[in-house]
């Protein structure tokens, strides 16, 4: 570990290493609900829940008593505890050290004793690896697939030699609880008499990490062509295979830094990528690629390039890889290897550079089916094979869904299929599944509302890149906002020159009333078509209404002065006469853009 970090890197690893819907979890029973999770707040007594948490933006907003946050101030909320206090508990949940006197909590206090186990069998095997004569072979072997030492420390590789007992008393000298060692995995109860052997003999063994570096659990992999090839760790206390993902507690930086995340299959893909100088590889461990680790991986990555093995299972896993990763709001691209090898032998074989290149030009999901029907000869009953697979892929969005519109433009653009086709063979398609519609968001109208609800929409559209928000920013300044906390909002937003990221903005917003409100506007759908006609259509709105707001006022101060039988001053009856100039070009500026946005519709 790094010479002691500070508060603030200590509270951002602490916030990477922690999944906000986890900690929600344990103390309200969640829903999925579109991309969100539901469930009843906590915070205030109701009987439909209008508590949400955003998996993406890590943070969490009610809709009835407006109180919004991120995982820091939840567990503060929660569990009456300082902001200090709330760093602590959340470093030890996610297992990262904070040095203080404070107490844990108690769930911690028990998944520690698995953590220490799995660290100790870590390296017990890591040193069987390096120094135990048994381990010659293994050594060998590791050489002959041309993994370094450094690799191997950086990665904690070990070995679990061929005895039967060796972790078992290994463990058992230190008093490790054996239920737990049993739960882990690593030992397993012999099925006559009394007494226990280990899971792992005769192989090389992966450490799996969590994101802050804890052992989960182990992945093994035999010295020739025995079969099973890999055993795995078991699901376990602490260890979920579905929700993790081997090589990121190495990678998530990179990947961040990157903004590109490469998934391969293997343990030995991951580990020959990062030392081939690609240190952005991240693999599943044995089991399909799953939602879960599609959110994990968005945390840090808005790309992710899905490496397929060379074979007919490696594409089939990648064109299911890339349908999660469509449906998480992941763009993949998809870089195939050679006929026969995998990333691990690919990179062995044609260098680093090469590698490299082919993740540059890695094509776009559809490109690379589209390319792959015309590989195998461009027959229509192979088109439509993979257009249809594909709209299997798209049918998990609900149907009203904007990214579903946009995806089917690019389908549609790459496969020369006209989209209305497309969009009436995925409604047939649904049709004849009759699955469940996934219920619309709910949003319950707002009692407290001060802001109207296009002004809400106006800032949510600060949040995103894009046309919306260019738009907006062009049209309005802070006096547009007549609640003083929008206006706030709007003025950091607008002064920031670019998007805040969502770890921002607590910092961003120190104060209650603001925090409650920004984290409000993430939860609501990013407005418009992005062609910024919406955008420009609310903001001429809004800024009228302002305007109108003025022409009132104007004319009290006339009525006044016409009541008491005082002149009207010249000035007065010109700055009027001007405003009124403003609100008519302004009117007709704004009816222009609702034609132009009516045929658009
Ligand atoms: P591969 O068979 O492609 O192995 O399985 P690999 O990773 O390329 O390993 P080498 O190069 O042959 O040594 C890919 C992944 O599938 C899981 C492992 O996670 C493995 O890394 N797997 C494979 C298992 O869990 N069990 C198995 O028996 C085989
Ligand atoms: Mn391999």
């Amino acid at each position: 570990m790094s010479p002691s970090p500070s508060r603030q890197e200590l509270k951002e690893r602490i916030r990477d290493a922690t999944e906000m819907v986890e900690v929600v979890g344990q103390y309200v029973k969640l829903r999925r609900s579109g991309s969100n999770w539901q469930g009843l707040c906590p915070f205030h007594q109701e009987k439909t829940p209008s508590f949400n948490v955003n998996p993406q933006r890590q943070n969490y907003y009610c809709f009835g008593c407006h109180k919004g946050g991120d995982a820091f101030s939840f567990v503060m909320e929660m569990e009456g505890i300082s902001f200090p206090e709330s760093v602590v508990f959340l470093g030890k949940r996610a297992g990262i050290e904070v040095e203080t006197g404070s107490d844990w909590g108690k769930g911690e206090k028990r998944k520690d004793a698995y953590y220490r186990i799995n660290e100790s069998s870590t390296e017990f095997y890591q040193r069987a690896l390096m120094e135990s004569p048994q381990a010659a072979g293994a050594r060998d072997y590791l050489r002959s697939r041309e993994i370094s030492k450094t690799t191997i420390e950086e990665f904690g590789v070990g070995y679990a030699g061929q005895s039967w007992r060796q972790l078992h008393e290994h463990l058992g000298k230190q008093d490790f609880p054996v239920e737990k060692v049993l739960e882990l995995g690593l030992v397993r109860r012999k099925s006559s008499g009394p007494g226990c052997y280990d899971s792992f003999r005769g192989r090389v063994l992966f450490p799996i990490r969590s994101v802050a570096g804890r052992v989960l659990g182990f992945g093994g992999r035999v010295l020739d062509d025995t079969l099973p090839k890999y055993i795995n760790s078991p699901d376990s206390p602490v260890y979920t295979k579905k929700s993790i993902l081997y090589g990121l507690d190495r990678a998530w930086r990179e990947i961040r830094r990157a903004k590109l995340a490469v998934l391969v299959e293997g343990y030995f893909d991951v580990i020959s990528l990062h030392q081939a100088g690609i240190p952005l590889a991240v693999a599943v461990c044995g089991t399909a690629f799953s939602e879960n680790q599609a959110r994990l991986l968005k945390r840090y990555s808005e790309k992710v390039c899905v490496v397929t093995d060379g074979d007919p299972a490696g594409l089939k896993a990648a064109v299911k890889a890339a349908g999660v990763l469509i449906t998480a709001g992941i763009e993949p691209v998809i870089a195939s290897m050679d006929p026969g090898e995998d990333p691990d032998s690919e990179i062995r074989k044609n260098g680093a550079e090469s590698f490299r290149a082919r993740i540059r030009k890695a094509p776009g999901f559809y490109e690379f089916m589209r390319e792959l029907v015309r590989s195998r000869g461009d027959r229509p009953e192979e088109k439509e094979r993979a257009v249809r697979s594909v709209l299997e892929v798209l049918s998990r969005f609900p149907e009203k869904d904007l990214r579903l519109e946009t995806q089917l433009e690019k389908l549609s653009l790459v496969f020369g299929v006209d989209k209305d086709t497309l969009r009436r063979t995925l409604r047939q398609d649904r049709r004849n599944e009759r699955r469940p519609r996934r219920e619309k968001e709910e949003q319950p109208t707002d009692s407290l509302e001060v802001a109207s609800g296009e002004e809400k929409q106006i800032l949510r559209a600060l949040l995103d890149e894009g046309r919306e928000r260019e738009t907006v920013l062009e049209i309005l300044d802070r006096n547009d906002f007549l609640d003083p906390i929008y206006a706030r909002i709007f003025s950091v937003l607008s002064e920031l020159g670019r998007i805040p990221e969502a770890k921002e903005l607590d910092q961003l917003f120190p104060d209650e009333a603001s925090a409650h409100r920004v984290h409000e506007l993430t939860f609501l759908p990013p407005p418009g078509d992005g062609l910024g006609l919406w955008a420009k259509a609310a903001s001429l709105r809004i800024r009228l209404r302002v305007l109108m707001e003025r022409n009132r006022d104007f004319q009290g101060r006339v009525q006044a002065l016409e009541v008491s039988g005082e002149s009207i001053p010249g000035e007065l009856l010109e700055e009027w006469r001007h405003l009124g100039e403003k609100i008519r070009l302004l009117k007709s500026d704004l009816d222009e853009t609702l034609k132009q946005k009516g045929s658009r519709d």
